[in-house]
């Protein structure tokens, strides 16, 4: 048959042929896209896809590889949300790889005698560090789901921990932010700093300890970390150093596997994280509003102002009925359902602010974080957004180990209604437990219509659901990967009470009549976020993934042999 066609059809007509049947492959990408916040990441990434691994070997590069290059934003002392989908069979998870309070912690172990929070308690040092989820979440993503073994799949960050990578200005200014907290963690001044200063620009980091580590974890999988010698090491030098760790804290750590959020929104499915992430249950809710109160035919002004009203009402939520579900009653089913919504859109006036106050108050009483987007050649997907917390997390480096610990305890409410380091209030359901998972906002998201899917999400505290909102609807207007990452930002979080943009977003009219609805308006110095897009079109348009201009990121798409 295909002897009879060289040998009798013309050029063009075997050039139809193609064309015609080319959409049969419409059912797999048939490239390879990572989209990263270190170029260095994606390229670990695209390694192992051309070695031969899927997403989530890939998935499991990029993390490592973050760990080491961006160490202000993520590392194996930190933790984590990996969304997942398998082309196979079209099993979606979230693996929830976030960190827990240590078994020790104590409702009120950021607090004085008089009940104040005490300033930088849960940011700064060892006591401010939960128990890390990455390492066991990165075995759990190889073994489950990979192709690849997991030392294969971690020897790119191995190497450029052991070889050492040049610094640029994202990591000086981030460093530069937390020089005070890093010099005072000698393990830390060590490893990030030269003699307690900042590295200039170019400088190779070696971080051999961290290699060591890796290497460990590359050889013994998970238990390398959580159990023996390391872990031994590492609650004697966080327990030195005023922290609480013991060592059964690390050997009880689980990742879970738990079902995503998943929102029809139009024609669209969307699926986000799910607790202990408030990400999924409040864009569901700003989802629902919108549905029931549409916004696209509004002039700029009327419609910032609602997006901001819905937002407002669906933090104000967050703020008071989100907490770990397998801690607290969390009412889920209302706050997912339309008539919740639809109510709390009713609530809208179309020309004035709702003051915060007016809604539930809680009773009783850019860069730092990252996300990653990749599609493998056969359709398989990771959303995941990964953290230490703060830039450098606690910038407390447990001596010997190379592993820089997070301060995620931050996230939870030390005190109903006292701010967190993003201004985020909440409750009893967020109160410190022992064994408990901290509330998170990371919001690592599908957005998936017949013909088209993207892969997006980013960090940025209290911020990641309203970009990841924004990211959401611009996805549905067609927009592609590279505008989505650069438009312009807004955001309101109930408290405090204003909206805040970004600079260059709204024309100074806008900006007035917003003024003149009754809101507070501040427009920001600089831009936020740092999000990685990755999008497949399956009917023209192919694969193509952008990584979000305010970052240093890469995006790179690369078509399979
Ligand atoms: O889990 C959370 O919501 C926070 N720990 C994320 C922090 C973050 O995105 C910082 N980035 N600017």
């Amino acid at each position: 048959m295909s002897r009879q066609l060289r040998v009798k059809a013309p050029w063009w007509s075997l050039l139809a042929f193609c064309l015609l049947f080319a959409p049969v492959r419409a059912d797999v990408p048939g490239s390879n896209a990572v989209a990263s916040a270190h170029p260095l990441a994606t390229e670990a990434g695209l390694a192992v896809l051309a070695a031969g691994g899927n997403a989530f070997d890939a998935a499991v590069a990029v993390s490592a590889a973050l760990a080491v290059v961006e160490p202000y934003g993520s590392g194996i002392g930190g933790g984590g949300f990996w969304l997942l989908h398998r082309a196979s069979d079209g099993h979606q998870v979230m693996v929830d790889g976030r960190e827990t309070a240590p078994l020790a912690a104590t409702v009120d172990m950021y607090l004085d005698a008089d009940g104040n929070v005490i300033p930088k308690a849960s940011i700064d040092g060892a006591l401010a560090a939960g128990i890390p989820g990455v390492p066991a979440a990165l075995e759990h993503i190889a073994s489950r789901y990979g192709r690849l073994p997991l030392a294969l799949s971690l020897g790119p960050a191995i190497i450029l921990a052991e070889q050492g990578f040049p610094i640029d200005d994202a990591y000086r200014r981030m460093a530069g932010f937390r020089l005070q907290a890093l010099r005072a963690s000698p393990g830390a001044s060590a490893q990030f700093l030269v003699d307690g200063e900042l590295p200039p620009s170019g400088h190779l980091l070696r971080q051999p300890q961290l290699a060591g580590t890796l290497r460990r974890i590359a050889r013994e999988g998970a238990a390398g970390f959580y159990r023996g010698e390391l872990a031994e090491q590492m609650v004697s030098g966080v327990r030195a150093a005023g922290g609480i760790w013991q060592l059964d804290d690390l050997a009880q750590y689980r990742v879970v596997e738990r079902e995503p959020v998943v929102v029809s929104y139009r024609g669209h499915r969307i699926v986000s994280a799910a607790l202990p992430s408030s990400g999924g249950i409040v864009l569901a809710q700003a989802l629902h509003m919108l549905e029931s109160r549409p916004v696209e035919a509004l002039a700029t002004a009327s419609r910032v102002h609602v997006l901001a009203e819905m937002m407002r009402r669906a933090y104000a939520d967050r703020a008071r009925y989100l907490g770990d579900s397998d801690h607290v009653e969390v009412p889920r089913q209302r706050l997912l359902s339309r008539s919740h919504a639809y109510a709390q859109a009713r609530g809208i006036d179309p020309h004035r602010a709702t003051p915060s106050q007016a809604l539930a108050t809680p009773r009783a009483g850019g860069e730092d974080t990252t996300h990653f987007s990749i599609l493998d050649r056969d359709g398989n997907r990771v959303a995941a957004t990964l953290s230490v917390n703060y830039p450098f997390g606690a910038a407390f480096v447990v001596p010997g180990t190379g592993v820089l610990l997070n301060d995620e305890m931050d996230d939870f409410s030390a005190k109903p209604g006292a701010a967190n380091a993003y201004g985020l209030v909440g409750n009893a359901a967020n109160a410190i437990e022992p064994g408990k998972r901290m509330l998170s906002s990371m919001s690592p998201t599908f957005v998936e219509a017949p013909g088209r899917v993207t892969i997006l999400g980013t960090p940025g505290g209290s911020r990641i659901i309203s970009m990841v909102l924004l990211g959401i609807l611009d996805a549905i207007a067609g927009y592609a990967p590279g505008d989505i990452v650069d438009r312009g930002r807004f955001h309101h979080q109930w408290l405090p009470d204003r909206i805040e943009v970004e600079p260059g977003t709204l024309d100074t009219h806008v900006i007035e009549q917003l003024r003149d609805m009754g809101h507070e308006v501040e427009v920001r110095d600089s831009r936020y976020g740092n999000m990685q897009v990755v999008q497949w079109r399956r009917f023209g348009g192919g694969v193509s993934a952008a990584s979000d201009p305010r970052g240093i990121g890469a995006a790179a798409v690369e078509p399979a042999d």
